[in-house]
């Protein structure tokens, strides 16, 4: 297979990369919209979807020339088609659609959490690579759920959060203690210098059948906690024992639920950790320690490919490919586009009964 260029688009990431046909990642180029959004303390739409148009033609440009190719070389073109912010995934998918139009190449519209769930199977993240199926524990800004992963297209949610995503609840609390957005990575830093054992904030769904996640009475505990003290700026060492708390109920209860699903398809051998929040240190060591309890390896790609990216668009793009299945440029992009509602695809080739997309 000639390379794929993925585009990534769907949130506040402009991202585009290049992989040869076997996944090798040829370039790859994120820009992060932090610092537009940061003033509003959290993503707006309408300056997301300026802003990857301002960005991504150059974007893919930079890619293509790092690659060492022009759009003769390429094979196809993957873009993210949902779910996420729909000005977005406008821009996105437009833009790989003009592509492959121009150059008579197959289009593939990914959606966004499949590409999360098989970036564990690029080539060299996992020894011999990710066998089906395994279990992924997504943890980002805007998605927090647990799925298995027994195929390409096939994917059972085995539970997701009740109210707010792990991330958004880093995000809100880290504006109650004060700190910039995005929260998460400043919250962290700081829960390394406060006592995780000063406050006994609750540990939502901790011990609950099943694997659904719920943060929204642990952010309001924080909040009682911060209204309780009155004075602003809080005193540091007091905002440090918050966010310690804080971040200590969350590890627990990710554990927990990990656990649970660990219990649930006994048969995966691999847990994927990703999504923004996976880059939290005290939860990675908590879900190492939660796997290899029950023999499960744990598997935490970088960061850079935790987060948001285009190469995991073009992976997801070129599994779907190598299946024989492509999307037609009617597609129209999808906020809303649950995992559930993918069709499993057959490793033979052979067309599945349902199917959104041509082959
Ligand atoms: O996957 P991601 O980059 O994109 C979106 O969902 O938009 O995730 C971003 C989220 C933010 O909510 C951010 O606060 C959180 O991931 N995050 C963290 C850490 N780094 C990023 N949360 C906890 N600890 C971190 N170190
Ligand atoms: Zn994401």
């Amino acid at each position: 297979m000639q390379p794929i260029l993925g585009i990534e688009s769907s949130c506040d990431e402009t991202a585009a990369a290049v992989l040869d046909g076997a996944g090798t990642i040829l370039a790859e180029a994120v820009l992060s919209q932090e610092r537009e959004h940061a003033p509003y303390g959290g993503v707006v739409p309408e300056i997301a979807a300026r802003a990857h148009l301002a960005h991504l033609p150059a974007l893919v440009r930079e890619v293509l020339t790092r690659a060492g190719l022009g759009f003769d070389g390429l094979g196809g073109v993957a873009a993210t088609g949902g779910p996420g912010l729909i000005g977005g995934l406008i821009v996105g998918s437009l833009v790989g659609k003009g592509i492959a139009l121009a150059r008579g190449l197959p289009y593939v519209a990914v959606n966004h959490l499949e590409a999360h769930a098989l970036t564990a199977r690029l080539p060299g993240l996992v020894q011999g690579g990710a066998p089906f199926p395994y279990l992924l524990l997504l943890l980002s800004g805007g998605h927090c759920q647990c799925v298995e992963v027994a195929g390409v297209g096939a994917y059972t949610r085995l539970g997701s959060t009740l109210d707010d995503a792990v991330g958004e609840a880093f995000d809100k609390v880290g504006k109650l203690l004060g700190l910039g957005w995005p929260g998460g990575p400043a919250l962290e830093r700081l829960a390394a210098r406060g006592d995780p054992a000063r406050f006994a904030f609750p540990r939502p769904m901790l011990g609950r059948p099943g694997c659904d996640f719920s943060f929204s009475g642990l952010k309001t505990a924080v909040a009682q906690e911060v209204a309780r003290h009155g004075s602003r700026p809080l005193p540091a060492p007091l905002a440090a024992d918050l966010a310690a708390g804080f971040q200590r109920a969350v590890v627990e209860v990710l554990a927990d639920r990990a656990a649970h699903a660990m219990a649930m398809v006994p048969e995966a051998k691999l847990l994927v950790v990703a999504g923004g929040a996976a880059a939290n240190g005290a939860i990675r060591a908590a879900l190492a320690e939660a796997t290899a309890a029950r023999g499960v390896h744990l598997v935490a790609p970088p960061a850079r490919l935790c987060t948001d990216n285009a190469v995991m668009v073009a992976w997801a793009g070129i599994e779907r490919l190598r299946l024989g299945f492509s999307d037609t440029l009617d597609f129209a992009p999808r906020p809303r586009w649950p995992l559930g509602e993918l069709v499993a695809l057959p490793a033979d080739g052979q067309p599945p009964l349902l199917a959104s997309c041509e082959h």
